[in-house]
């Protein structure tokens, strides 16, 4: 009897330290936040444990390249420490390299036991942009004794079947539409990168990659990749493959649309302010949050815990020639869509109607649940409502007008919400 007892209290207690494992992590660039205080670090920190993230994937450069690398670091493991966020070390491999083994093994034996680290199967956990094949035995076997769990990118999904670099687990970057370089596919987004990781990594973590959006804008990088009702359909995507781990990409990337964290004042600047300053995403953060909650909870759909409008579109038609870009338009756009998107959150069943500008009004049933719609796009004012039972119950009007001009090429979307 006390035997039984003893080996359900173990399945019992192993169950739950597998269901506390599945975690939710964000990149976080911090090539971008040379002066961040502990503070600032809260701020971000508190934005992302409101809606469920665990952690941030702490993207760095050595310090060769980024003097206040080893300060930030420094900075989001305090603030980390101080908010119960756990955070880990993501090696910048375009900065980074085979010679830095010792750097590295000293960067992660000195956090490996903070109380701001992150942990998956009982390691200490670390990451990486590229560097694919550098070799993590060496730094495992230097790390004194304290476990690590290497979860790097890895780009060829068969490499996990035959690998011998001491790796731990996979994180996949094909969080678009694409073919593996940086083409522009002809959309929507599949799984079917996820699907050749799934079938080759054994025994191996999958943490899979979410990305709400993908525009850049720089002579050097000048494409969209299509990912129009991506909020939503990727986190769908989750649901059903229920991967061991996510990791949203990103949190901060201004200069490739895909940031979900506030516009911080803080930070710095690489020209992308032209297309993500007052293109707030804030509210697709609100839309994660059930999807979060979900995947944790391993429901292959979201529960709708109060009623919301979440809404997102460019700012103009994809027609329109811009007068004064210097780069020129950009790869892939003519694949969008010139529609406005909705994600209902409901508790209850309600109609929906969207007037977008010159567009008359559009009204769609929508049962309970995340359902996302689109409209056709119309120049002027975007007005949101829902209604129940004749009264309506939240809406209004977007907060940035379509327009029929512009100056600068700008794929970027605004996103806003309305609650009840
Ligand atoms: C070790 O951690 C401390 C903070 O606990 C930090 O100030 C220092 O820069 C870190 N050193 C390395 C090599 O990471
Ligand atoms: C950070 O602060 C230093 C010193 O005040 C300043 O020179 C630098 O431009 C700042 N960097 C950013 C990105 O604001
Ligand atoms: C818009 O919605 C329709 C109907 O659900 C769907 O077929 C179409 O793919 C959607 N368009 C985009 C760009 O998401």
């Amino acid at each position: 009897m006390q035997v039984a007892k003893n080996l359900l209290g173990c399945l019992y207690l192993s169950g739950l330290a597998l269901a506390a494992e599945k975690a939710v992590y964000a990149h976080f660039m911090v090539g971008i936040v040379e002066n961040y205080t502990v503070d600032d670090w809260k701020q971000d920190i508190a934005q992302a444990q409101e809606i469920g993230i665990d952690g941030f994937a702490l993207n760095c450069a050595p310090p060769r390249v980024d003097n206040y690398t080893p300060k930030q670091l420094a900075n989001a493991y305090e603030a980390a420490a101080d908010l119960g966020f756990h955070v880990f070390v993501s090696f910048d491999f375009a900065y980074w390299g085979d010679n830095d083994a010792a750097d590295i093994t000293s960067i992660l034996r000195n956090y490996s036991s903070h109380p701001g680290q992150a942990y998956y199967n009982g390691g200490a956990l670390a990451s990486t942009f590229v560097g694919d094949y550098f070799n993590w035995n060496t730094v495992k076997n230097n790390m004194g004794g304290k476990k690590l769990t290497v979860i790097p990118m890895i780009q060829d999904p068969t490499y996990l079947s035959r690998q011998t670099t001491g790796i731990d687990g996979a994180l996949s970057w094909y969080a678009w539409p694409t073919d593996g370089g940086n083409s522009v596919n002809p959309a929507p987004m599949t799984t079917i990168w996820d699907d050749r990781y799934l079938e080759h990594k054994g025994n191996l973590a999958y943490m899979a990659p979410v990305s709400p959006w993908f525009f850049t804008h720089f002579n050097t990088k000048n494409w969209a990749f299509i990912c129009e009702d991506q909020p939503t359909r990727r986190w769908e995507q989750i649901l059903q493959m229920k991967p061991e781990l996510v990791e949203i990409l990103t949190w901060n990337d201004f200069g490739e649309s895909h940031y979900i964290s506030g516009h911080e004042p803080h930070h710095s600047d690489d020209g992308s302010s032209e297309w993500a300053a007052d293109f707030p995403h804030d509210a697709w953060r609100s839309l994660m949050k059930p999807y979060i909650a979900a995947y944790k909870s391993g429901a292959v759909s979201p529960t709708a815990t109060h009623d919301e409008l979440v809404y997102w579109y460019r700012p103009v038609p994809k027609g329109i020639q811009c007068t004064n870009d210097k780069i020129g338009r950009p790869r892939g756009v003519e694949l969008f869509d010139d529609v406005v998107f909705a994600s209902a959150i409901l508790t209850e069943p309600a109609e929906l109607t969207v007037t977008s500008g010159n567009q008359p009004p559009v009204t769609v049933s929508v049962p309970a649940g995340i359902h996302t719609f689109n409209f056709t796009m119309g120049v002027g004012e975007q007005k949101f409502s829902v209604t129940r039972g004749g009264t309506t119950i939240l809406g209004g009007s977007g907060g940035k007008q379509i327009q029929q001009f512009c100056e600068t090429y700008n794929f970027n979307a605004y996103v806003g919400a309305f609650a009840a």
